[in-house]
């Protein structure tokens, strides 16, 4: 049995991303891929979302009253500096009232500098495939931390780079629907260069700041461990997926497969944390016909317990995932952690379960300082809609009605204890993996 265990001052709280919850931003390249029909489930937008803009301090409250003591969030580029070198003093005094609105509150803002979307004029200039974005991304962070760095010391340059590059130009389902495996390098590489760019420049500027990247990491294991094809596709996955870009930031330069793309360079060592996103895990399958996705055929174990979207809930996945990271010596924040779960069946036991793992692996050394759960209200799940409802509190995209679930209730009793409620138990040690059965999510 365990009450509390978490590090005092540890961060408790909820993400958010501009798109997904403000409404009204019709400046960006999402906007642009939503009004084609097919791109977005239900034929749904984010035109209204969770109007958040507007309702950003009553929401405030509902948080606080639940016990957050910290807000992850985004900036919406496109509101910002929505014609090139234009900055809007409008947009840059609302982000300024939205942050000084969370330390009112006692609530630790973090807040995230690209989360998907860019404007529309960035988009139109060839997007993160065109060298000259990383140029234009630094100077954006540049100015909204000069302008905004005394309100937020925590912030993260850009959230998931692999996703973008996945979901944008290997699949093709994000705008702007490219599938060319060499644009996705090219474009990680884009990404990666803007981190480096952004981070020597805010440093050189305000040191006191600190700085990560969000990535998005699953556990990649062989869906038959007996079987040596299994084995090494699933070692390939977790090499380009999970380790390219963190061993890239670590050394200050390119690896493999990153060099085919070109050059670049940046500073050795530029994260002051590591942002964890951990939602699933992945049987991987060798399949002779899957030449594009490395010949690895990606399935759900039999009887895995899964979302709404079919995603596998595998806490143990954010131990390992934690316990691997160890390597990077940084401090680790769970910058994103959640289910799609509508009827919040699942969600109370989702939330134990990997607070418990994380708890774990905080007793065995890792230095975790925080945790920001995905999310606190439905909203606009990019592709999915308004279809998979992530919330701790339900949000009618109709009446913006917010009506907390029970798990909402529950993870305020974790933020208000710093710890799981005394009958919790540790979970024990991580599994081996199932017998495999039926297509996995793809993202
Ligand atoms: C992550 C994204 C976030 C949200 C969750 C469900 O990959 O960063 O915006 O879509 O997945």
């Amino acid at each position: 049995m365990i009450a509390g265990g978490f590090p005092e001052n540890f961060l408790w709280g909820t993400a958010t991303a501009s798109h997904q919850v403000e409404g009204g931003n019709h400046g960006n390249d999402w906007w642009a891929w939503e009004q084609v029909p097919g791109h977005i489930k239900n034929g749904d937008n984010s035109d209204r979302a969770c109007e958040h803009f507007e309702r950003y301090a009553s929401d405030f409250d509902l948080l606080q009253s639940l016990n957050q003591n910290a807000h992850r969030l985004s900036v919406e580029w496109s509101r910002i500096e929505p014609a090139p070198g234009e900055f809007s003093a409008t947009a840059l005094a609302h982000y300024r009232d939205v942050l000084q609105a969370l330390r009112d509150r006692g609530m630790e803002p973090l807040v995230t500098l690209h989360h998907f979307t860019n404007p529309t004029w960035i988009a139109q200039a060839g997007g993160w495939d065109a060298p000259q974005t990383s140029e234009y991304f630094a100077r954006f962070a540049a100015r909204v931390t000069e302008e905004l760095g005394t309100l937020a010391r925590l912030w993260i340059t850009i959230n998931e780079p692999t996703v973008i590059a996945y979901q944008g130009y290997l699949r093709g389902e994000w705008p702007p629907g490219t599938r060319d495996l060499g644009a996705a390098v090219r474009v990680l590489v884009n990404l990666l260069r803007g981190h480096w760019m952004a981070y020597e420049r805010i440093k050189s500027r305000h040191p006191e700041l600190q700085l990560g990247l969000a990535h998005h990491l699953r556990v990649f294991d062989p869906a038959r461990w007996f079987m040596p094809q299994d084995r090494a596709v699933a070692a390939a996955f977790n090499r380009v997926f999970n380790e390219t870009i963190l061993k890239s930031l670590r050394l200050g330069r390119l690896v493999f497969p990153l060099t085919r793309a070109g050059r670049a360079s940046g500073p050795r060592q530029s994260q002051d944390f590591i942002g964890l996103n951990y939602y699933a895990r992945e049987l991987v399958k060798f399949n002779r016909s899957y030449r594009a996705e490395l010949y690895g055929e990606r399935v759900l174990p039999a009887d895995a317990p899964r979302s709404d979207l079919n995603w596998e809930l595998y806490p143990d996945g954010l131990y390992r995932t934690l316990r691997s990271l160890l390597r990077e010596r940084l401090p680790i924040l769970v910058t994103e952690n959640g289910i799609a779960d509508a009827t919040d069946a699942k969600r109370p036991e989702f939330l134990l379960s990997h607070v418990a793992a994380m708890l774990r692996a905080i007793q065995s050394g890792v230095p975790v300082r925080g945790y920001f759960h995905w999310t606190c209200f439905d909203n606009f799940e990019w592709a999915e809609g308004y279809s998979a409802k992530f919330g701790l509190i339900a949000c009618d995209p109709v009446t913006q009605e917010r009506r907390p679930r029970p798990s909402a209730r529950l993870y305020a009793q974790i933020c208000r204890l710093n710890g799981l409620p005394a009958s919790v138990e540790l979970p024990p040690a991580p599994r081996q993996p199932a017998e495999p059965a039926g297509p996995a999510d793809p993202r």
